[in-house]
C-alpha cells in the first residue's frame, strides 16, 4: 500500500498545493540525503552526483524544488513557465487511474479509488503560468538552493494566442530571453502540448518545430537548448524531425504524458470539460523506452551529438537502468518520484 498523499495532494486544487505543499515525506525533511565524494556525472556543464532527476511538472515553487533536492534528486526541473499568465484547468487536476500492463492510449481508462504501486496517474493542468515578474525571482531562488553536485533544468511552454505562426515562434524567443535573464542556460522547450493546430502537438509539426528551434538558436547561440517530445508512433516522422533540428540541439527529452480518455465510475468525464487527460507512470514506460532507443539510434546514424533524456514510467532503480541500457544519457521521473520520495536514494544506491 502506498501513501496516498506524497509531494502533491490531489484532493486539493493546484493553487492550494502550490501555497501549502509539498506534502507527505517531502514536507519538513529532518535528514536531507547526504551526497558524499565527488560528483561523477555531468549535466550540460554542471557536475552532478547522478544522471537522474525530476522532469517538468510537480515542482512549481522553490519550496518544492528544495524538498526534491533534499531528497537527493540531483537534477530538478521547475514547472514549465510561459511569457504571460495562463489559466489553470478546473479541479480536479490529478487522479489515479486503473491500467493493467502497458497503456493503449486508444482505450478509455477509469479513475481508480486510490494510488497503487507501480503508480499510474492522469493529469490535466493546462500548463498554467504566473507572470514573468513572479516566476523570474522564483527561478533565481531555485538556483540558489542547489548544492554542489546538483543542477536545475528550466522548462518553457510556448503560448499559441491564435494570432498566427510568427507570433507563436516569437513567443518562444521572448520566453527564452526572460529565462536567460535569470541566469539560466539549460533550457527545455516543451513541444508536446497543443498548439495552433489544436488537436496537433507542436512537435508533430516538423516545419513549426524547425522554425522555433532555429529562431531560438539564432538568438541564443550559447545556451544549452533542449526540446521535449511526445511519443511518436511513426518513426519515419521522428526521423524527419531529428534530421531537421537535431544538429542545433543539445538535448532531446522524451516522453511527455500520453493523452487518453479518462472517465469516472458513471462513465462521465473524470476531468470535467476535458475528455482526455495525460497519463503517466508505469503504463507508459514502454513508450518512453521505445523513444529513447529511437532517438539514440537516430543520433548515431545521423552523426549528431544531442543528449537523450529518457522519461516515462520510471518508478524503480531497475526502470532507471533499463533506460540507461537503452542509451539514455539522463533519466527523469515524475509520477514515480511523486509517490516514492526515496526513488533518488534507491537509484544512487544502485549506482554505487
Ligand atoms: C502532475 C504532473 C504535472 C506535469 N506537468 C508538466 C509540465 O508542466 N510540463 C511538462 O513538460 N510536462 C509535465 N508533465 C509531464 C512529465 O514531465 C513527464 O513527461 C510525464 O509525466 C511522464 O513521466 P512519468 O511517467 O515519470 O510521470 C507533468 C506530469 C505530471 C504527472
Amino acid at each position: 500500500m502506498i501513501q496516498q498523499v506524497q509531494l502533491y495532494d490531489d484532493t486539493k486544487d493546484f493553487e492550494v498545493n502550490k501555497a501549502e505543499g509539498p506534502y507527505g515525506d517531502y514536507a519538513n525533511i529532518d535528514e536531507p540525503y547526504n551526497n558524499t565524494g565527488e560528483p561523477k556525472y555531468d549535466f550540460f556543464g554542471t557536475p552532478v552526483y547522478s544522471p537522474f532527476g525530476i522532469a517538468a511538472g510537480p515542482l512549481p515553487t522553490p519550496k518544492f524544488i528544495d524538498a526534491a533536492l533534499k531528497k537527493g534528486f540531483d537534477i530538478v526541473t521547475l514547472k514549465s513557465v510561459r511569457t504571460d499568465t495562463f489559466p489553470l484547468n478546473l479541479f480536479p487536476q490529478v487522479r489515479p487511474v486503473n491500467v493493467t500492463g502497458n497503456l493503449d492510449p486508444n482505450e478509455t481508462l477509469k479513475v481508480a479509488d486510490e494510488y497503487t504501486w507501480p503508480v499510474a496517474v492522469a493529469n490535466s493542468f493546462g500548463i498554467p503560468s504566473v507572470k514573468p515578474k513572479v516566476w523570474q525571482p522564483m527561478m533565481k531562488k531555485s538556483f540558489a538552493l542547489t548544492q554542489p553536485g546538483q543542477a536545475l533544468l528550466v522548462a518553457f511552454q510556448g503560448t499559441a494566442r491564435g494570432t498566427g505562426a510568427d507570433d507563436f515562434v516569437q513567443d518562444h524567443v521572448d520566453g527564452v530571453r526572460m529565462i536567460v535573464e535569470t541566469g539560466a542556460d539549460v533550457i527545455e522547450i516543451n513541444l508536446s502540448c497543443p498548439n495552433e493546430g489544436e488537436e496537433n502537438l507542436a512537435c508533430f509539426d516538423v516545419p513549426m518545430t524547425t522554425r522555433i528551434v532555429n529562431a531560438v538558436r539564432d538568438e541564443f547561440p550559447d545556451i544549452k537548448l533542449l526540446i521535449k517530445l511526445a511519443y511518436f508512433e511513426d518513426k519515419q516522422h521522428l526521423r524527419r524531425l531529428v534530421e531537421s533540428v537535431g544538429a542545433r540541439l543539445d538535448g532531446i527529452s522524451a516522453i511527455n504524458t500520453m493523452a487518453t480518455a479518462v472517465v469516472d465510475d458513471d462513465g462521465k468525464e473524470a476531468f470535467p470539460g476535458r475528455p482526455k487527460a495525460g497519463v503517466s507512470g508505469a503504463p507508459i514506460k514502454w513508450a518512453g523506452l521505445e523513444m529513447t532507443k529511437s532517438l539514440v539510434g537516430l543520433r548515431d546514424q545521423l552523426g549528431m551529438n544531442y543528449k537523450v533524456i529518457g522519461i516515462g514510467g520510471v518508478t524503480s532503480a531497475s526502470d532507471f537502468h533499463e533506460y540507461i541500457d537503452a542509451g539514455a544519457d539522463y533519466v527523469m521521473s515524475v509520477a514515480g518520484a511523486m509517490w516514492n520520495p526515496e526513488l533518488a536514494a534507491e537509484i544512487k544506491a544502485s549506482l554505487a
